[in-house]
C-alpha cells in the first residue's frame, strides 16, 4: 500500500502562553500543501521503517495505533515494514516526521480494517506528536485545520475552492523546535485579528488578501538562533513572492505568488542560484 504523507505550512502561528505540562498554548491556521513524502506498506515478519529520522514517528505512530486496538484483536494484525521516500526537508518547519506519522496512521486504519474515523486518529495521533493531529485531518479533507492547544484541538476549516500557489526557500540551517519554542515570548494579550483577517482572507480565495495576513509568532526567535532564515525571507521577497514569512518552527520561508507558472519559475531561478526552492500548491479537493 502506498500513500502521500502531504507536508503543511502555517499561514497563522500565535504562542498564546506556556503550559503548566511545559507546552506551548498555540493557535494555528495549518495549509496542506502539493510536496509529500511518499509511503509504501508492506506486511513483512516484524514492524520496521527506514525513516531517516533519528526520532522515528513513523514507528511510534504503528506502536500508538498498534496499542489502541483491544489486546484479543492484536495478534490478527499482520506487522509491516515502513519505506519513506523522503521529499520533505527535516528540521524544516513543514511537518516532515508528523506528515508521515499522520499518513502512517491513515494508511494502517486501511490495512488493519479499523475503520476509524479521521477525528479518532487525530485524537490517537496527538499522542504521536503535536502536530500530528493537524496533519491527519489536512492530508484527509485536504483542507486548512485550525490547531489549538498543545496541537490536541483541531477543527476543520472551509476548503478552498482553488489552489493557492507558493514558492518554499529551505535556508539549509537545522532550526530545533524546542530551542525555538524555549526563546518565544508569548504573544499577550492575545489579538483575535490575527485568526480573523486570516480567514476572512482565505474566504477570498485571493493570493494578494492573503499575503498581508500571514504570521509567525515563532519566527523572530528562530531569526535570532539562525541569521540565515532572514536572509532568505529577504530573497524571497526580491524575487517578488508576496508575504514571505517562515513556516512552523523553521527554518523554511513560504510567500505568495499569483500563479503556479510564475512560482516554478522563481524555484528555478532561486534553485540556479544554489537555493533549495520549491514550486507547490495548497491542497484542494
Ligand atoms: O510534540 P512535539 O514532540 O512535536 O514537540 C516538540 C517540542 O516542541 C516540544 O518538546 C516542545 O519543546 C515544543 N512545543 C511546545 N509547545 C507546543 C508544541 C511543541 O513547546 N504546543
Amino acid at each position: 500500500m502506498t500513500i502521500e504523507a502531504y507536508a503543511k505550512v502555517n499561514f497563522t502561528l500565535e504562542v498564546l502562553g506556556k503550559r503548566v505540562d511545559g507546552y506551548h498554548a498555540l493557535r494555528s491556521v495549518v495549509m496542506p500543501i502539493s510536496l509529500s513524502d511518499t509511503i509504501t506498506l508492506e506486511p513483512a515478519p516484524t514492524l520496521s521503517s527506514d525513516s531517516p529520522y533519528p526520532d522515528d514517528l513513523c514507528l511510534r505512530a504503528a506502536r500508538v495505533l498498534h496499542s489502541s486496538i483491544p489486546s484479543p484483536l492484536t495478534s490478527q494484525l499482520s506487522p509491516v515494514s515502513i519505506h519513506v521516500e523522503k521529499r520533505i526537508p527535516a528540521g524544516g518547519g513543514l511537518g516532515g516526521g508528523s506528515a508521515d506519522a499522520a499518513a502512517i496512521l491513515r494508511a494502517l486504519n486501511k490495512f488493519w480494517n479499523m475503520n476509524l474515523r479521521p477525528e479518532e486518529l487525530a485524537a490517537i495521533g496527538a499522542q504521536v506528536g503535536s502536530d500530528v493531529p493537524a496533519l491527519v485531518l489536512a492530508q484527509h479533507y485536504r483542507a486548512p485545520v485550525l490547531m489549538e492547544g498543545r496541537g490536541e484541538r483541531v477543527s476543520l476549516l472551509t476548503p478552498q475552492l482553488s489552489p493557492l500557489s507558493l514558492i518554499l526557500v529551505n535556508p539549509g540551517v537545522f532550526s530545533s523546535t524546542p530551542e525555538v519554542f524555549a526563546k518565544c515570548t508569548p504573544h499577550l494579550p492575545e489579538d483575535p485579528t490575527i485568526l480573523y483577517n486570516m480567514l476572512s482572507a482565505l474566504a477570498t480565495g485571493d493570493a494578494a488578501k492573503v499575503a498581508p495576513a500571514l504570521q509567525n509568532d515563532l519566527e523572530a526567535p528562530a531569526i535570532a538562533l539562525h541569521g540565515e532564515i532572514a536572509d532568505a525571507k529577504n530573497t524571497l521577497t526580491e524575487a517578488g513572492a508576496l508575504g514571505v514569512v517562515m513556516s512552523g518552527s523553521g527554518s523554511t520561508v513560504f510567500g505568495l505568488v499569483q500563479s503556479e507558472a510564475h512560482g516554478r519559475e522563481m524555484a528555478a531561478l532561486l534553485t540556479t542560484k544554489g537555493l533549495k526552492a520549491w514550486s507547490v500548491n495548497t491542497l484542494v479537493r
